[in-house]
C-alpha cells in the first residue's frame, strides 16, 4: 500500500506492505536508522519519534496509521546549520550517554517532556522518561540532560 506523510517536514511517499511498522518504514524504506529498535515490543522506547505533536514508540504502530502524519526523528532535531538542538547538546554536555544506543529515543522524548511539561520537577522528569530504557547511565547524568536542556530551554 502507498503511504504519504511528512518526515522532518519533507513529503514522503512510500509503497510499503501493509503490515509494516513505522519504525521499518522509517529505517527500512526511508534509510534514515537514527530510530533505533532495542526491544520490537513497545519497552525500550529506543523507537521514539514524534507524530503530530506528541511521542510515540514507532515500533507499536503501523506505518499505514501514519498517513497524512507530521512525523519528527532524531535526524530532524537540530538546525539546518548542524546546530543542535538543546536538549541534543544538553546530553553531550552532561555525558548522558555512554552507547548511545538508547540516546535517539531518549532525546525525542525528552524533547517531548519539555514541551508538554515544561516546569517538570526531577521527579516528574524520572516519571515521564519511564518508558525508556537505558543499559548504560544509570540515568543520573540523563535527568540532569534534561535539567539542563529545561534551563536552557527556559532562558
Ligand atoms: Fe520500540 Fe523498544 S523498539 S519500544
Ligand atoms: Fe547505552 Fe543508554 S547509553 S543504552
Amino acid at each position: 500500500m502507498q503511504v504519504q506523510l511528512k518526515v522532518n517536514g519533507q513529503a514522503v511517499s512510500a509503497d510499503v506492505p501493509p503490515n509494516t511498522l513505522l519504525v521499518q518504514l522509517l529505517r527500512e524504506h526511508l534509510q534514515m536508522t537514527g530510530t533505533h529498535v532495542g526491544c520490537d515490543t513497545a519497552q525500550c522506547g529506543a523507537c521514539t519519534v514524534i507524530a503530530n505533536g506528541r511521542s510515540i514508540k514507532s515500533c507499536n504502530v503501523l506505518a499505514a496509521q501514519m498517513q497524512g502524519a507530521e512525523v519528527t526523528t532524531i535526524e530532524g532535531v537540530a538546525s539546518p546549520d548542524g546546530t543542535m538542538h538543546p536538549v541534543q547538546a544538553a546530553f553531550k554536555d552532561c555525558h548522558g550517554l555512554q552507547c548511545g544506543f538508547c540516546t535517539p529515543g531518549m532525546v525525542m522524548s525528552s524533547i517531548d517532556l519539555l514541551k508538554h511539561h515544561p516546569q517538570a520537577s526531577e521527579a516528574e522528569i524520572r516519571e515521564l522518561l519511564e518508558g525508556n530504557l537505558c543499559r548504560c547511565t544509570g540515568y543520573q547524568n540523563i535527568v540532569k540532560a534534561v535539567q539542563q536542556a529545561q534551563a536552557t530551554l527556559q532562558a
